[in-house]
């Protein structure tokens, strides 16, 4: 049975609406994905029947939404079939995500000189926190060069990895290219060096299915609101031996065991990386997306959209004048593309006035920028929701806006 977008889109009550007369043709899914009913709908029970701060209260509300928070930990636990639900930290984005493991895992493993491997198609949210470790800790950083079709190649990270690599971190897929990394086995690579691997999952783990423990990653980071959750929650997952020995990350309520003014002691895993109180409003909604996506099932939503990236791509390259950026075979939602001389920032906000959103820019990607030589794309993403007519809708409209300049 294949998915049925028909009814999937009802549950989208976004997608019903109207721009500037026009029907929404929503293209900007990796910027952030729309929200099913459930999820909205979880938002207001929450509030509506349990709301109460978590784990340190007594009373029938708290015991209720810690359940409720601890729940949703153990819903992302079997989403990425982790090992423990210890292994799970809510943070509040993949940006958190990545800088909790810059900090705590510099400062705790990385001795001045150690080196960070990158590569050139990271998000700024894998680049920048490690060169403000850089500063702190003085760790080094060495980028993986990018191939003539956007793919990065297990030889080029080889060629880096010395006797003070301490970390790979990689994207699973591009925010840019769409490109698929062959992350199983950059994670191999990675072991037999002794080195571990962070997983930058945020445009990989809506799109395809991820099984932390058959991969053996050593850390995965990924946000809430790309995966048809709420805002403002995310999620680390990491092995126990590294969270272990990883410093906290942030300090305060929560993250501790004992308190006094000489000395203080920290929590037990996941809580010792959750300081302050948690989102457990959010984590429940992220739970009910995960509900949600588990329900349509990755394997048919990921064979949907290949399908649909595909006639997309086929029917762009029709355009005259069309350039993809990114001509890996092994790519996921994004089609990243620039036509003729045409500034993108002109043409996103014509398809805008058709009522068609693509993202336009560099996509917080300035280093891939600089080394494809482009200053941005425009970029359409897509999620279950689309549809072929909406792809006719883009098509027709980057025609149409072509003939304007
Ligand atoms: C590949 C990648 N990594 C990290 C991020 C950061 O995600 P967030 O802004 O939700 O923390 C993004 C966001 O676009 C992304 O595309």
């Amino acid at each position: 049975m294949e998915l049925n977008v028909e009814a999937i889109r009802r549950d989208f009550p976004i997608l019903t609406q109207k721009v500037f007369g026009k029907p929404l043709v929503y293209l900007d899914n990796a910027a952030t994905t729309q929200k099913p009913l459930c999820v909205i709908r979880k938002i207001e029970e929450v509030y509506s029947t349990i709301n109460a701060n978590i784990h340190r209260g007594v009373h029938y509300l708290s015991r209720l939404a810690t359940e409720s928070h601890e729940n949703a930990r153990e819903t992302v636990q079997r989403y990425i079939n982790a090992a423990s639900s210890n292994e799970i930290v809510f943070t509040s984005g993949a940006t958190e995500s990545i800088n909790l493991v810059s900090y705590s895992f510099c400062r705790s493993q990385c001795q001045p000189g150690d080196e960070i491997i990158i590569t050139t198609m990271e998000h700024h949210a894998n680049i920048v926190p490690w060169q403000i470790q850089r500063d702190i800790s003085g760790v080094e950083i060495k980028v993986v060069p990018l191939r003539e079709n956007g793919e990065i190649r297990l030889e080029d990270i080889e060629e880096l990895i010395s006797s003070k690599t301490r970390l790979i971190a990689v994207t699973h897929v591009s925010n840019v290219l769409g490109v698929v990394n062959p992350i199983a086995e950059i994670i191999r690579l990675g072991h037999t060096y002794n080195i571990p691997t962070l997983v930058d999952a945020a445009q990989s783990v809506q799109h395809i299915p991820i099984d932390v423990q058959a991969l053996d990653c050593d850390f995965l980071a990924f946000s809430s609101h790309k995966m048809y959750g709420p805002t403002g929650v995310g999620v680390l997952y990491g092995k126990e031996q590294w969270l272990e020995k990883m410093p906290p990350y942030r300090a305060g309520g929560e993250m501790i065991a004992h308190v006094t003014f000489e000395k203080t002691t920290f929590n037990e895993l996941p809580f010792k990386f959750e300081a302050g109180t948690p989102d457990y409003v959010g984590s429940a909604a992220l739970a009910e997306a995960v509900r949600y996506i588990e329900k349509l099932g990755l394997d048919k939503i990921r064979s949907y959209e290949e399908n649909l990236l595909r006639y997309a791509a086929d029917r762009l390259m029709q355009i005259e004048g069309m350039q993809i950026i990114g001509t890996s075979q092994q790519k996921s939602s994004v089609i990243s593309f620039l036509v003729g001389g045409i500034h993108p920032y002109d043409m996103g906000l014509l398809l805008d006035g058709m009522g068609i959103a693509v993202r336009t820019g560099h996509h917080c990607a300035q280093p891939l920028m600089d080394a494809l030589g482009i200053e941005g794309t425009l970029r359409a993403s897509f999620a279950f929701y689309n549809t072929e007519e909406e792809v006719d809708a883009l098509v027709e409209g980057v025609g149409k806006a072509a003939k304007m300049f």
